[in-house]
Formats: C-alpha cells, structure tokens, sequence
C-alpha cells in the first residue's frame, strides 16, 4: 500500500504539473487576445495602424519626461515601444507591404521596409546604450523623428493608395490577416 502511494505521488505531481502547464497555454491566448483587442476593433486596417501609431508615440511622450537618473522608467518605456514597434511591423512587413508588392507597389514597399530597418538599428542602439547616458535621449528623439515621418508617409500616402487598389472584401481579408500576425507578437 506504501509502495502504491510513492508510486501515486509522482503521478499526482506530474497530472498537476501537466495541469499547470495547460492553464499557462490557456492564459496565455487571452492575453494575446487583450493585447490585440484595440487594432481587432477597430475594424478597418489602416485606422488600426494608426491608432498603433499614436500610442507609440504616446510613449515616446512618457520617455522626454525622464531624467537621466530614472534609469528603470527608460528601460521598461523602451521595452513597451519595442514589444508595441515589433508586433506593428510584424503587421506590416508580412501582410501589409506584402499585399502592397502583390500589387505593384515594390519600390514603396521596399522604401517602407527600409525605413523599418534604421528604426530596429536605433532601438538595438537604445538597448544596448547605458540608460544614463548623455546621448540616451537624443537617440530617441532621433528614432521619434523617424517614426513620425514613416508613419505620415503611411498614413498620407501609402495606405489611402492601397486601400484604394482593394476592393471592400479585399480590404477586410487584410485586416484579418494582419490581426492573425498581431495576435503571434502581441
Ligand atoms: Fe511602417
Ligand atoms: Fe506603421
């Protein structure tokens, strides 16, 4: 009967576990799920992207607040631009320049994709630059200044032109096939 205990105990523990890891597998979609919420809602694709495009810069607002001593307020504001940044140009690059390409549009998209390229080397810079640096937040309003213009050029240009060359259906098809990209890095 010991022994049939010592043997259940293992067993019991390893179920548990198992449960464990399943709650985490279940959580972790509907976390996914709130992240992306706010682009899913708001229907049409381009809208989207430029709600994302506010709340990067929202941020960036938070970051000029900031001294030079306030070391950890500009690690986790860098951290939130990045996880934010990251998922919308995972959004981009896979369904919105891609479509874009589909239809002609390569030397713009490629210019865009370039764009998106300086703005990963400026964030890789802010990363690895000490928090307390001089220069900290001059990169940043550096890399801000890139943003703002990237995201006109988006928002004036590029996206009405595409939006345009789509049909309604076809408009909706990429707003559901960009949330689908959101939701792997949200
Ligand atoms: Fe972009
Ligand atoms: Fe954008």
């Amino acid at each position: 009967m010991a022994d049939l205990d010592r043997d259940a105990n293992p067993l019991m523990m390893l179920l548990a576990g198992g449960a464990g890891l399943m709650l985490g597998l279940l959580a972790n979609p509907a976390r996914k799920l709130a992240v992306q919420a706010p682009t899913m809602l708001k229907g049409e694709w381009d809208e989207a992207l430029a709600a994302e495009h506010k709340a990067t810069l929202a941020v960036f607002d938070l970051l000029e607040k900031t001294s030079s001593d306030d070391t950890a307020r500009r690690s986790f504001h860098l951290m939130q631009i990045k996880h934010i940044i990251g998922k919308h140009a995972f959004q981009e690059e896979n369904v919105v320049y891609a479509t874009m390409r589909q239809r002609g549009l390569l030397e713009q998209a490629q210019h865009l994709n370039e764009d998106h390229g300086v703005v990963k080397q400026l964030l890789f810079d802010l990363t690895m630059m000490p928090k307390d640096d001089a220069r900290w937040l001059e990169t940043a309003r550096t890399l801000r200044g890139n943003l703002e213009t990237h995201m006109a050029e988006e928002e004036n240009d590029h996206f009405p032109k595409l939006r345009a060359a789509l049909s309604a259906q076809e408009n909706a098809e990429l707003a559901k096939a960009m949330n689908k990209e959101g939701l792997k890095l949200a």
